[in-house]
């Protein structure tokens, strides 16, 4: 593969956990793990209950460290940056949309959609403007002061997606993004979903068990006995 518009990239990842505390036989849950991802590409991956794709969403943001292994963002090397130079590199290119929203119950629709923005140093008005044209384009304009508790489940989950792409990232890590919604509302949210990511060129990995969204996306992939295969 070319590596002209390669944006992330992993290389062998292991993962265990428990190996820390006495008398736990640790759990091996990735154990050689290699992905690449380019610019604008599509992605989903399918795996059994357990079978450790958020242990690998976890990885590929560098939310947590391999045991061994290497992730390269942009060219970077997500785990020799420190903790603050990594929150950095998340906030400037990466987004996250997760199967129950994890929108702050506090916030209204408009204030969750800017957080991103609020993060990255932007004023409350020019994150809110911003703010305001993403969630006009996941259709709810109407629903900028409604908190979360107002807000139906995929609602919720249109908020999600709108934050997760209104810094523009380079790419978002989807965790089950449509696993707790009914059918035609999750064919809803995952048309918006890939409908954005396309307009803005932005990459998406997602993690689901819906069928037809893996189909959606350019490539699948599986994951099982620790191991990612096409
Ligand atoms: N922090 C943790 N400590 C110990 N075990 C964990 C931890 N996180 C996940 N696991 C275990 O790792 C395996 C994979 O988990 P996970 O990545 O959440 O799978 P999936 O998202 O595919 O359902 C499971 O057996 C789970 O119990
Ligand atoms: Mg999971």
């Amino acid at each position: 593969m070319s590596t002209d518009n390669l944006f992330l990239c992993a290389s062998n990842l292991r993962k265990q956990y428990g190996a820390e505390t006495p008398g736990q036989a640790p759990v091996v849950v990735l154990t050689d793990v290699s992905i690449q991802i380019k610019t604008g590409e599509t992605v989903a991956i399918t795996g059994a209950s357990g079978s450790g794709k958020s242990t690998l969403l976890h990885l590929l943001a560098g939310l947590d460290g391999p045991d061994a292994g290497n992730v390269l963002i942009d060219g970077l090397s997500v785990f020799d940056l420190n903790e603050s130079q990594r929150c950095r590199l998340r906030n400037q290119k990466l987004g996250f949309i997760y199967q129950f929203h994890h929108l702050l119950k506090e916030f209204n629709a408009i204030e969750n959609v800017a957080m991103p923005l609020r993060v990255a140093g932007l004023n409350r008005i020019q994150a809110e403007i911003e703010a305001g044209k993403m969630l006009t384009s996941v259709g709810l304009a109407s629903r900028s002061t409604h908190y979360p508790s107002q807000l139906s489940g995929g609602e919720r989950q249109r908020v999600a997606i709108a934050r997760s792409l209104v810094h523009l990232p380079r790419c978002v890590l989807a965790d089950e993004p449509t696993g707790n919604l009914d059918e035609v509302t999750a064919d809803e949210v995952s048309n918006l979903m890939f409908e954005l990511s396309e307009r803005h060129g932005i990459a998406l990995i997602v993690v689901t068990h819906n069928r037809e969204l893996a189909a959606r996306a350019s490539r699948q992939l599986a994951l099982s006995n620790g191991l990612l295969t096409s």
